[in-house]
């Protein structure tokens, strides 16, 4: 195991590596974003380097796509292989019926698209991440085209959140895609989140929410006393 720093990273690279074990000989497997993603890709490629053989892996973000390319990992996309037989990626915040917050890294909308792509979606954990009631610890990210950012937070604020537009340094953070991304904060957290998303989606010039709901089957969680898996 490589050098982590503190023990929510080891918890961290524990999930990774034990995640990295779920993939086959011959899979398609799509590649989350964020630095625990970043440890499952680091055990993936460790057990490629060992002889495990994978058809190709679909990145969703350039960040992962550059690790991955640098580890070695076959890379391949999702014109050529539209369906992923497993994706791993990491979560803001997962609730016990396993529906998520994601994005804090901004790459929620690829994130999205390769999890409803996936035969299977697997989130990659530390302890903090699990939470009673979605939207209490982190803001929901949504990504908007950069167009419409006024009335559209506009529309966010009405819904009753406190709506900030990502940051990089003095300038609006951009997605891969070219788009703005909103941090929406509910004060008193997210008790319907599939009601919450339905109403964002129905906002025109919201690209993606960083809801995920139904689409994680397992999550594994690495913490003080090893790795537990919820599903
Ligand atoms: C990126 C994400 C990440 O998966 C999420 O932010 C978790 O990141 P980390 O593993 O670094 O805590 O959704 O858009």
């Amino acid at each position: 195991m490589s050098s982590a720093t503190n023990p929510q990273d080891t918890w961290k690279q524990l999930a990774g590596a034990a995640a990295a074990e779920l993939v086959e000989e011959g899979m398609v497997v799509g590649l989350g974003t964020g630095s625990t993603a970043s440890h499952f890709v680091q055990a993936l490629a460790q057990r490629i380097q060992q002889g495990l053989h994978i058809t190709g892996a679909v990145a969703s973000s350039q960040a992962t796509y550059t690790l991955a390319a640098d580890l070695g990992i076959p890379l391949t996309d999702l014109d050529t292989h539209p369906e992923l037989d497993i994706y791993i990626d990491g979560a803001d915040e997962i609730d016990p019926q396993l529906c998520l917050i994601k994005g804090a890294g901004g790459a929620l909308l690829r994130e999205k698209i390769l999890a409803s792509s996936a035969r299977r979606f697997v989130v990659v954990a530390d302890p903090t991440k699990r939470v009673e009631q979605l939207g209490h610890h982190y803001p929901l990210p949504v990504e908007v085209i950069p167009l419409a950012l006024t009335p559209i937070s506009r529309k966010i604020a009405n819904l009753g959140a406190q709506v900030k537009l990502r940051h990089a340094g003095a300038a609006p953070f951009i997605t891969d895609n070219h788009n703005f991304i909103l941090d929406c904060t509910f004060p008193q957290g997210i008790s319907d989140p599939g009601a919450l998303n339905a109403r964002l989606h129905a906002i025109v010039g919201l690209v993606e929410t960083g809801l995920f709901i139904d689409m994680a089957q397992q999550v594994i969680v690495g913490g003080p006393d090893g790795v537990q898996v919820f599903q």
